[in-house]
């Protein structure tokens, strides 16, 4: 998800500006960087001269069709499962063990944090709970969590599965191939945005989709306000979004309608002492981050879940026996309740090994905030130490066989930190249960109301991309079961 990758993320979408540079610069980096291989924090890994370092390299794997992890592959493959590299100036390590995770969990806010990225905070708002620092991070947070508690999203269950059928139906009717993938990003955008502030009509939510993606591309962009640059685009498009959102909660306070959702949920604290309510500015600037950090992830994963079910015709055979069963257990037309979720033990173990397998979020990214060791590394502070999920995923040890897509391994416990693709301590992932549950009402009226056919097989990778996406979209037909349940 755009804003929860770090500077690392910007390095990719601004590479143009750097390319050129790079080139030249390459050769003499190759030169002078051949002794440094680490030998000071015992980590080994090319640094290169200073600020250039890897990052051409880094670039070029971005730019491809296998996707920028594959930089962290091939560097494993070299140096073994501790590397380090230095990226646009900054050393980074990449920590690719359970032990190493935990210590970097257990000690969030404390010995590390987020690095500070003044593209980013200057889009989704310093108040966002990307940026803010910790004190204020916690209380946000408590204040936001509620609505995403699994009791209060049972609504919001009924109307995305209301949603999802109506559209699935359609396109199965019209018979025409369509991209999952922009499918899901705008069936996840239109429920949030339902979710969060009742938002249904088509035009403001075109618009409101448009300013997203702006903010979202201005993130990790050159924070200079010059026009037709990403960063330019992207705080024109966060202004837009901001009066937006004060109109809409100017008209709620005025008692215009007063639906029941997220931003409701929030303002009916207008009378609550300080620290128990969010000043408009907070609420306005995780409205933001909500729609940002939720839409793309969950999309991405949802996507995944379609490609990896079509690879393994005995997974998605077993998966819509068991959702067939539930469907026939309910009146006709009847939607998904929260107690039919909790009853679908098969579809929540292929939820969880789509997300391990496609690591929508491929490392989390924070910087060392004093001198420490990891798992016996020194660490210098001011090091960013990246938490890699896809290693500990992808970890034999861990899981056997890793690269085999079987949803059944999750018959048994995980180890603590073996299993993070929501994160884990006080960052771990608001929108959990929202994303699991909306993986699992997708997975539910997909199998039980179809089969498909994927109608490009094409399994490269989007390129510049910092979440793993099939640059295809991943294109399907659907055909309905109805006939065969007669
Ligand atoms: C499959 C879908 C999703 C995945 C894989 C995912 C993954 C993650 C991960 C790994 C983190 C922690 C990153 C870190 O430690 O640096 C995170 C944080 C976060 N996620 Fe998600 N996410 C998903 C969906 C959502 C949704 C639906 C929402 C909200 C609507 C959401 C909101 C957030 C927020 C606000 C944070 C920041 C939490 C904090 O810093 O306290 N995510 N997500």
């Amino acid at each position: 998800m755009i804003v929860l990758s770090d500077y690392l993320v910007f390095l990719m979408v601004n590479y143009h500006d750097i390319i050129l540079v790079s080139v030249l610069a390459l050769g003499v980096a190759f030169f002078l960087s051949r002794g440094t291989t680490g030998e000071k924090s015992g980590i080994p890994g090319r640094l290169g001269i200073p600020y250039l370092g890897e990052t051409l390299s880094f670039l070029l794997a971005t730019n491809s069709y296998k996707g920028c992890y594959d930089f962290v592959r091939l560097r494993r493959s070299w140096y073994g499962k501790w590397f380090k590299t230095r990226i646009f100036g900054k050393i980074h390590v990449f920590v690719p063990s359970v032990e190493g995770a935990k210590t970097i969990f257990t000690n969030d806010f404390v010995l590390f944090n987020k690095g500070y990225v003044k593209s980013m905070a200057d889009a989704v708002g310093k108040k966002s709970l990307l940026c803010i620092p910790k004190e204020g991070h916690k209380r946000i947070r408590r204040l936001l969590s509620d609505p995403f508690s699994m009791n209060s999203l049972s609504k919001f269950v009924q109307k995305f599965d209301n949603m999802l059928s109506a559209r699935l139906e359609k396109l199965e009717r019209d018979g025409q191939s369509f991209a999952v993938l922009d499918f899901n990003m705008k069936m996840t955008f239109d429920a949030m945005c339902g979710m969060l502030m009742s938002v249904t009509d088509a035009y403001l939510l075109g618009q409101i989709e448009r300013d997203c993606t702006a903010v979202s591309d201005a993130m990790l962009s050159f924070p200079v306000m010059i026009p037709g640059t990403r960063y330019y685009k992207g705080i024109k498009a966060r202004n837009r979004l901001m009066e937006t959102f004060k109109e809409m909660i100017a008209s709620r306070r005025t008692g215009k309608g007063n639906p029941e959702d997220f931003l409701q949920s929030m303002l009916q604290r207008d009378q609550y002492p300080d620290n128990e309510k969010l000043s408009d500015e907070e609420i306005m600037d995780n409205l933001l981050t909500l729609i940002i950090a939720g839409q793309t992830t969950t999309a991405a994963a949802m996507m995944w879940c379609v490609k990896f079910l079509d690879d393994h015709q005995e997974v998605q055979d077993r998966l819509r026996e068991e959702q067939l069963s539930i469907l026939r257990n309910k009146p006709n037309g009847a939607l998904l309740t929260l107690e039919d979720l909790n009853n679908m033990p098969y579809a929540l173990k292929v939820v969880k090994e789509t997300l391990r397998m496609s690591n929508v979020l491929l490392w989390f990214p924070r910087v060392a905030l004093d001198n420490c060791t990891i798992e016996g590394f020194q660490i210098k502070k001011g090091w960013h130490v990246n938490v890699d999920a896809t290693c500990i995923h992808y970890d034999p040890e861990l899981y056997k066989d890793p690269m085999l897509f079987n949803p059944s391994r999750f018959d048994e416990m995980q180890k603590p930190y073996s299993y993070i693709p929501f994160g884990s301590g006080p960052r771990t992932c608001l929108g959990i249960n929202m994303a699991k549950l909306t993986m699992l009402v997708f997975l539910h009226r997909l199998t039980s109301g179809y089969k498909w056919t994927v109608d490009d097989p094409d399994p490269h990778l989007e390129r510049k991309a910092h979440i793993p996406r099939l640059r295809s979209g991943c294109p399907i037909t659907l055909t309905t079961l109805k006939n065969e349940l007669i």
